[in-house]
């Protein structure tokens, strides 16, 4: 292909792919597999890299995040961020109305039947986002901050998928349009049980999850988190549009995702029947609401109404309130996790609660209980909140009953028996039996097992239990002596499920060392840790001999990585562990192919990198010079070795590195250099 064909292909790549990105994402409503999706995004990635001249800031590879912000620059808003004021009864949305009405000059009277236009809209529980577009791309997108000002999270906000990049249609030449960034419940839970999966803390909720994770400064893990957003408010000066409905009707034609639950209501009558519609119904949405947002619709009202110093007189919000019955406890009992983790969880005589049969509510931890003071056969008022187990937020005490006995945290583990254990600083008890409490061996090896692991997927946590409690397997090494004879006796257990089995089994020696260091089920240790871990140290034995300052060394690794990775390996039954998955030819090393081979060639090099380049990418460039010891440096100073220098290398720059005396190198000339 010639430059010029190049350079086309890139366009049409793009914009194909933003075309399937926004009827995936926005319309819900894919024309290709995802396969076929990942192809086409493979290939306008390889084009850009090997021509980088191409590539563009609104680029769909973009999306895939890898930029790192180190600070994020605070931005003043051209437009405050204001709230809105709350409302949690019928009353008080009439008293709005009213306000309204006055405010509007319509009296009593006037309002015979017609009323006041307003939108209803869902209030999203995530984190409000201001989005400024010009000529039709994305400039810029910044939080909330105080209201006033806030952070520039422009490179995290082009990793959600929904979020237009390039807008189509006719749109006006440059407007804010503000929105809110919230995590799906469906990821939320799949993110939570990965955490869990490696024993970390599982995320309070979707909101904390989105705003952490706007927070993060490696953008390629942000656009691992499948963040989603809606927009609700267009802002701008000559907007051409009567009110806030039609406003929201043209964005969506820009490409923009707004709801389809936006609703334009006439007199407030209409707007309380939307607000009972959603009372029940917002458990069935697929993320997390708190409200409803009603807004006077006609832009002039608007106008008319204005403004307190914190919120607009035309809209309000309600709030709905957490539903909560009371219903008896019938008991506690006390569940342990594969971690070792002691969670009590609250058996309930079952109740109706927000469109579904209670039985069951999490009590957290022993601090909970004791704060509560709950005891079994207590009537406890239970409410679902955000989250899905429904929790228990107080006790009725005029209904206890005499010599109710006060509930004392157990002491062991109910599984094995052993002393519990509560580490400092932490809210769970703990049972330390890692190697034979049941459920922690079976757990851990379902985690060995699962899909992203050593992918033997003929085996499901109902065979598990079935080989346990037969005493086929009380390790993930057991897996490696069990024989086809030894399955066929089991129940549901055929001939041709069993040699599958034996097949996964066999076939799960290949998978790479990545994946087995993550299988180990290290604590802390995630699938990202694990893939950093074995790049940098290769294999498993000079992972196991490492001191805590080389295993520091490691991208991710920090105090905690660390130290748990020291203990796992300083544990006898874990080393006995991995000497029989070794010697049963489980991949234990890095295979060649995944070996760039390094030097020293660049220690002590302080290397700056500018321009564009044409055989390789900056990111290659940055990792080839750290591959060979160098150090890779922002800016040009007396102590900069040399500059790597490409084409149209900042004026800037230039000058600077020639005031100061410094080499530049061509890209050809660096390729030498490290050879
Ligand atoms: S409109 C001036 N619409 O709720 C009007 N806000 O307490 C500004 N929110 O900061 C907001 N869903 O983060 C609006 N459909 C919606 C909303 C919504 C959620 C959030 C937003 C805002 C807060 C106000």
């Amino acid at each position: 292909m010639s430059k010029k064909e190049i350079e086309h292909r890139i366009q049409t790549l793009s914009k194909e792919i933003e075309e399937h990105n926004h009827r995936y994402y926005v319309l819900d409503k894919p024309s290709i597999s995802d396969f076929e999706f990942d192809k086409l995004l493979e290939e306008l990635i390889q084009l850009e890299k090997e021509h980088p001249e191409f590539l563009k800031e609104d680029s769909p590879s973009q999306r895939v995040g890898g930029a790192i912000t180190k600070v994020f620059k605070s931005v003043k808003h051209k437009y405050p961020m204001l709230s809105l004021s709350n409302s949690y009864s019928e009353e008080d949305i009439q008293d709005f109305d009213r306000r309204v009405r006055e405010g509007l000059g319509m009296g009593e009277d006037l309002f015979s039947g017609s009323g006041v236009e307003y939108v209803c809209e869902l209030k999203f529980d995530g984190l409000s986002i201001g989005l400024t577009y010009e000529q039709g791309q994305l400039l810029q997108a910044v939080t909330r901050g105080d209201g006033v000002q806030g952070d520039d999270v422009t490179t995290n906000v082009k990793t959600i998928r929904s979020v237009p990049l390039r807008l189509s249609g006719s749109f006006p030449e440059r407007f804010e349009i503000r929105g809110e960034i919230f995590l799906p419940r469906k990821v939320f839970d799949d993110i939570n049980r990965e955490r869990e999966d490696i024993g970390e803390a599982p995320l309070a909720n979707p909101r904390n999850a989105a705003s952490g994770t706007m927070k993060m400064q490696d953008s390629a893990v942000v656009a691992s988190r499948k963040l989603d957003c809606y927009l609700y408010h267009l802002l701008g000066e000559n907007l051409d549009y009567e009110g806030h409905y039609e406003s929201l009707e043209a964005a969506k034609t820009w490409g923009f995702k707004i709801s389809e639950h936006v609703k334009l209501c006439r007199g407030i009558e209409e707007v309380l029947k939307y607000i009972h519609h959603w009372e029940e119904k917002r458990f069935k949405l697929p993320f997390d609401i708190d409200g409803i947002v009603i807004k006077v619709n006609n832009y002039k009202q608007q106008r008319h109404l204005g403004f307190t110093a914190k919120s607009p007189r035309w809209a309000i919000a309600y709030k709905y309130k957490a539903e909560q019955v009371s219903t008896e406890l019938l008991s506690i009992a006390y569940q342990v996790g594969r971690t070792g983790a002691i969670t009590p969880v609250a058996n309930l005589k079952p109740v109706h609660l927000g469109g579904t049969t209670v039985k069951r509510a999490s009590l957290h931890n022993a601090d909970i209980i004791e704060k509560l003071d709950v005891r079994v056969g207590d009537h406890v008022f239970v409410e679902k909140g955000g989250e899905i187990i429904p929790k228990i937020v107080a006790v009725d005490l005029s209904k206890r009953k005499p010599g109710a006995h006060k509930t004392h945290y157990i002491t062991h583990c109910p599984e094995c028996g052993t002393e519990l254990k509560r580490s400092e600083g932490e809210a769970a008890h703990f049972c330390p039996n890692q190697n034979f409490c049941p459920p922690q061996v079976k757990g851990r090896i379902e985690h060995f097992v699962s899909r992203r692991a050593m992918n033997i997927d003929s085996l499901g946590a109902e065979t598990i239990e079935q080989l346990y409690e037969a005493g086929l397997i009380k390790s993930m090494a057991d897996l490696y002596d069990l024989k086809k004879e030894d399955l066929l006796p089991l129940e549901r257990m055929a001939e041709k499920s069993a040699q599958n089995l034996m097949d996964g089994i066999q076939a799960s020696k290949n998978v790479p060392f990545e994946r087995v260091l993550f299988a180990l089920g290290i604590r802390h240790v995630g699938e990202t840790t694990a893939k950093k871990l074995a790049k940098k140290f290769r294999s498993l034995d000079a992972m196991m001999k490492a001191s805590r300052e080389t295993l520091l060394e490691a991208d991710e690794v920090g105090e905690v990585i660390a130290e748990s990775l020291l203990e796992f390996f300083s544990n006898e039954q874990n080393q006995e562990l991995i000497k029989r998955l070794q010697h049963k030819g489980l991949t234990f090393e890095l295979h060649e192919s995944q070996i760039k081979a390094g030097s020293e060639k660049l220690k002590g090099f302080s290397i700056v990198i500018s321009g564009v380049f044409t055989r390789h990418s900056r990111d290659e460039l940055k990792e080839l010079i750290e591959l060979h010891g160098g150090k890779n440096s922002g800016s040009i100073s007396g102590k900069t070795s040399f500059v790597l220098a490409g084409e149209n290398m900042g004026p800037e720059k230039l000058k600077k590195a020639q005031s100061l005396g410094v080499k530049l190198i061509t890209e050809e000339e660096f390729e030498k250099l490290i050879q």
